[in-house]
């Protein structure tokens, strides 16, 4: 639906970090990446790579996750933060924006690592050297909370995992990128609830909170009021849900499995009826932008 005159302008999270003239290109296309296993693990990590609570600090205040910088893992050339970035596609983690702790004086932002790629990190897994890694890039370079054994190791599978694909081409984005999200926070809820790692669990339901706002961005406006108020009610239940307590509930696999099975019955067949006129397609999104 067309915007109506009255509507505010659609507002996206990730345009607070992307290049001014990149909007479109970001928001209607993706870097692909294939994955080397769909393991339970590797779809926690992915879930958790892309919550912004994981990092904690300022990041988190502005929305940023890992998969702000790395989309799908790969990298991100429209990426641009004031204070962080020195030209599109460049960051720097060690920069006080993110901690106060550790950032150094030199403002020396590099070229963000597509991370399907082989760097400077062993991905072997005998070498262990990822989850250090990991431990301190979100403890000391984004102040964020100490991280759960289980939270490095899916992370690091996720990593581990993550492959170019064959053709490397970019791919459009669509609402079925986000509903695979929320998937990948059930699998990961479910993962964590497994070895009773409560901060897990809370950063699995944080992820599928977040995907859901994604899908919002993407239905504003008068023509899409039912569907925001669809998915603004799906993310208080799940916000319920964990309010609930999550540290030793064994009523929580089933209330978010009962969450999960009224939001794909009521919810998605709804989303996706719609999607056409929804800002997932390219054409609309370019009139919405302009
Ligand atoms: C603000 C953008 C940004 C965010 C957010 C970010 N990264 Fe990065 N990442 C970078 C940059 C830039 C480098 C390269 C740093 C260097 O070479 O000194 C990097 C390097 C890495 C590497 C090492 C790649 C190699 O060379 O082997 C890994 C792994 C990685 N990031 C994973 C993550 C994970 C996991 C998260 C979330 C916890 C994350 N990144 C969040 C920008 C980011």
């Amino acid at each position: 639906m067309a915007a109506t005159p009255g509507d505010a302008p659609p507002t996206f999270e990730q345009l607070r970090w992307t290049a001014p003239g990149s909007e479109l290109a970001l928001l209607s296309a993706q870097p692909a990446s294939c994955l080397a296993s769909s393991d339970p693990l590797v779809r926690s990590g992915r879930a958790l790579f892309g919550v912004p609570t994981l990092l904690g600090g300022q990041a988190a205040k502005a929305g940023l996750s890992c998969a702000s910088c790395h989309i799908n893992g790969r990298d991100n050339p429209h990426f641009l933060l004031s204070g962080v970035s020195s030209a599109p596609g460049t960051a720097d983690v060690s920069n006080s924006f993110f901690s106060a702790a550790r950032g150094n004086a030199r403002f020396d932002p590099v070229v963000i690592p597509d991370l399907a790629m082989p760097g400077k990190i062993s991905r072997d897994v005998r070498e262990k050297a990822l989850e250090p890694f990991l431990r301190t890039l979100i403890v000391e370079e984004f102040g964020g909370a100490e991280p759960s054994a289980s939270m490095l190791d899916a992370l690091a599978t996720y990593v581990r995992a993550i492959r170019r694909c064959n053709p490397d081409a970019p791919v459009a984005r669509t609402l079925s990128d986000q509903l695979r999200g929320i998937d990948d926070g059930m699998v990961g809820s479910a993962t964590m609830l497994e070895r009773g790692d409560a901060a897990g669990v809370r950063l699995s339901i944080a992820a599928i909170r977040h995907q859901l706002g994604l899908i919002s961005e993407r239905y504003p406006g008068a023509g899409f009021v039912g569907e925001r108020a669809g998915l603004l009610s799906a993310s208080r239940a799940l916000q319920a849900i964990e309010e609930g307590g999550v540290d030793g509930n064994s009523d929580i696999g089933p209330a978010l499995r009962r969450w999960k099975g009224d939001f794909d019955r009521r919810l998605v067949p709804r989303l996706q009826r719609v999607e056409g006129r929804s800002l997932y397609r390219e054409d609309r999104l370019a009139r919405a932008l302009r």
